[in-house]
């Protein structure tokens, strides 16, 4: 097996195996993912035998495992890993080295997917990679395949090892060269496809729903029979390439996208066009509802895009085929630090849905900032605020956030979002600082426990931390246009966009109320539609979200609006430059070059963290008048 070893370990270095070195292990079973397993035991250092075995890797576990679920039984003399399928061997033998406990283990959902955002050329705008913060693509450099086979290899060998099954490899925004992937540019897809395949990924492509006109065709309109053949054609050729092939990607009418729109078609047909084409080969389409005006007129206060979602996609629950997969962010806006579920989420009860979180940290620091996400996903997952994610998705999704960089993610820190992501998609019910746990022994073997708890104190709560200093009370935005890294609270108030925040003189927040706003709460099934439409009883962190509010304003916690802003924003500050503190305390500790590299950002997370802190202060002290209760210096 050709992995390289040169990029950062992360959560598989040579340590990690321990557990496997030395044993007399006898593997059972047939196929490529059963070799997987053996070479990947072979390479941690133990010996294959026929019997004799002190521990055992084996098919014919409990059917009711499924095609990923594993079961392992300690006993005295021997462990014994069983699955009914070969790539719960393979999950079985990554949990042994993460020391899983004994007992049956099976992924909440079926498919655990990671979006890439990579493009083959270099956009003009975007880069290499839409809202990369890691460097380059590990897949394309500059319009030509990198073909670094071994690094993407070790990449799809840390997916496996937490529970991804599914990737897609190109941006959703697909640009003309990128189109091409689906015809003659396959062979660079299969490439990548042959090293996913050993580690149980299914390989995924975004397509532009303009693809038959880029190639020729003088429609797109998915119900002309040319474009229904035309698919179907290609199709049929990528399968002949690649049968395990998973399926399609798309954001049509979306952000200047085209879709069904144009042709005076619905979504469904859209997607069920495809869907069409996919079926005899056991593909997939994943169709996002990421679908809203944004051509709107700051000016109008009745269009709000955050109902978008729902009102495109409910009206359709029932009208997909079976394999269409309709994409949800998880809130209604757009990944922003702070939002409510999407009230789409468990509201179409006869369609499949994927949920879609965002590892890659375009409005969460960027990768520049420590954020760990897993707290957030997982009140989102549990249904602290709002409805659940856990029941309602079929599938979960995080758009990936690592590049060629050499400790994959840019920030060291950042690699534990991924990790988490898999993890919590895997179990929605793992609590956020037991997966830090799990992911700080696995990446620091043998850590101290002041290791241990140093990490503890600057990520458990550096999403909350990273919350207080940027835009306040889940109002969202107030970020740099275009790039979306620091603070400009007046940005976007005026664009064509659609995430506003309605400051004036008297009060902040956006009006979403069934009584006097734009009845997005009413979205909500009980109790939530209730909950969101009380002041009184609207969650501080989403009060904003719902309800334009005076500055003087008492929230639950008993500070007013305005004081609520300062006393975030001096404390989110404050604790960012606490978290710097820590982190220097570990220079002995940790590898100079991650130390270095943690620090280098730390600082530059210190000096943002002012920045935002200073200019909201600023902003909202002149907008309201309203002096700071400690007399703090506002600028
Ligand atoms: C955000 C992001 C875009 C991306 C879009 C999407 O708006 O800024 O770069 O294309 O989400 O998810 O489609």
């Amino acid at each position: 097996m050709d992995i390289d070893m040169s990029a950062h370990p992360a959560w598989l270095p040579p340590e990690v195996w321990q557990p496997i070195a030395g044993r007399r292990v006898r593997v059972t079973g047939d196929g490529p993912l059963i070799d997987t397993v053996r070479a990947e035991l072979r390479a941690g250092g133990a010996t294959l035998v026929g019997d004799g075995a002190d521990l055992e890797f084996g098919l014919g576990g409990d059917p009711a495992l499924g095609g990923e679920g594993f079961e392992i039984v300690r006993g005295e003399t021997r462990t014994v890993v069983r699955a009914a399928a070969p790539h719960g061997l393979l999950h079985g033998l990554f949990a042994l080295v993460r020391s899983a406990p004994d007992g049956r283990h099976r992924p909440a959902v079926a498919r655990r997917m990671v979006d890439h955002w990579d493009n083959v050329d270099v956009h003009p705008v975007m880069g290499q990679v839409e809202r990369g913060y890691a460097g380059g693509s590990l897949f394309w450099r500059a319009g030509v395949p990198r073909r670094d086979l071994g690094r993407v290899a070790a990449y799809a060998r840390l997916l496996a090892a937490c529970g991804v099954n599914a990737i897609a490899l190109n941006n959703v925004n697909v640009h003309a060269t990128e189109a091409r992937l689906l015809t003659d540019r396959l062979a660079e897809v299969a490439e990548l496809a042959a090293e996913f395949r050993r580690y149980g990924i299914r390989v995924h492509l975004s397509v532009s729903f303009a693809a038959p006109v880029q190639h020729g065709l003088p429609t797109a309109d998915p119900l002309d029979d040319r474009v229904v053949h035309w698919w179907a054609r290609v199709t049929r050729t990528v399968y002949d390439t690649l049968p395990d092939f998973g399926g399609y990607l798309v954001k049509a009418d979306s952000e200047g996208q085209p879709g069904p729109f144009t042709y005076g078609r619905t979504h469904a047909d859209g997607a069920n066009l495809l869907a069409g084409a996919l079926a005899p080969h056991g593909g997939v389409v994943h169709w996002r509802a990421f679908v809203y005006n944004h051509r709107q007129d700051w000016r109008d206060r009745s269009t709000d895009r955050a109902r978008a979602a729902h009102d495109h996609f409910t009206p359709l629950d029932g009208a997909f085929r079976d394999n269409v997969v309709v994409q949800v962010k998880h809130g209604p806006m757009d990944f922003q630090t702070r939002e409510p579920v999407a009230p789409l989420i468990g509201a179409m009860p006869g369609t499949r849905l994927a949920v879609e979180l965002q590892a890659t940290q375009e409005y969460t620091g960027q990768q520049r900032h420590v954020c760990y996400l897993a707290p957030m996903w997982s009140s989102l997952l549990l249904g602290h605020e709002g409805p659940a994610i856990a029941g309602a998705a079929d599938e979960m999704v995080a758009v990936a956030n690592v590049g060629d960089d050499p400790f994959w993610t840019g920030h060291p820190l950042a690699q534990a979002n991924l990790y988490a992501y898999g993890r919590l998609a895997w179990d929605h019910t793992l609590d956020p600082g037991a997966v830090l746990d799990e992911w700080i022994g696995l990446t620091f073997p043998g850590a101290s426990p002041a290791l241990r708890s140093t990490l503890h104190a600057v990520m458990d709560g550096s999403w909350r931390t990273y919350e207080r200093y940027t835009a306040p009370l889940g109002v969202g935005f107030m970020v740099r246009p275009g790039h979306h890294y620091g603070p400009d609270v007046d940005g976007y108030e005026y664009t064509p966009w659609g995430t506003y925040h309605h400051a004036d003189r008297d009060g902040v927040g956006v009006d979403r109320t069934m009584a006097t706003g734009t009845g997005m709460t009413g979205l909500y099934p009980e109790p939530w539609a209730s909950t969101y439409e009380s002041v009184a009883d609207c969650p501080d962190e989403l009060a904003l979200f719902f309800h334009h509010l005076p500055y003087g304003h008492v929230l639950r916690d008993g500070t007013t609006v305005i004081q609520h802003i300062y006393d975030t924003h001096f404390a989110g500050a404050a604790e960012a430059a606490a978290m710097r503190g820590h982190w220097l305390t570990l220079e002995a500790e940790v590898p100079a070059e991650l130390f270095g590299r943690v620090a280098e950002r730390l600082a530059e997370q210190v000096r943002s963290a002012a920045e935002w802190r200073d200019q909201i202060n600023a902003y909202f002290f002149r907008k309201s008048g309203v002096p700071d209760r400690h007399g703090r210096p506002i600028y």
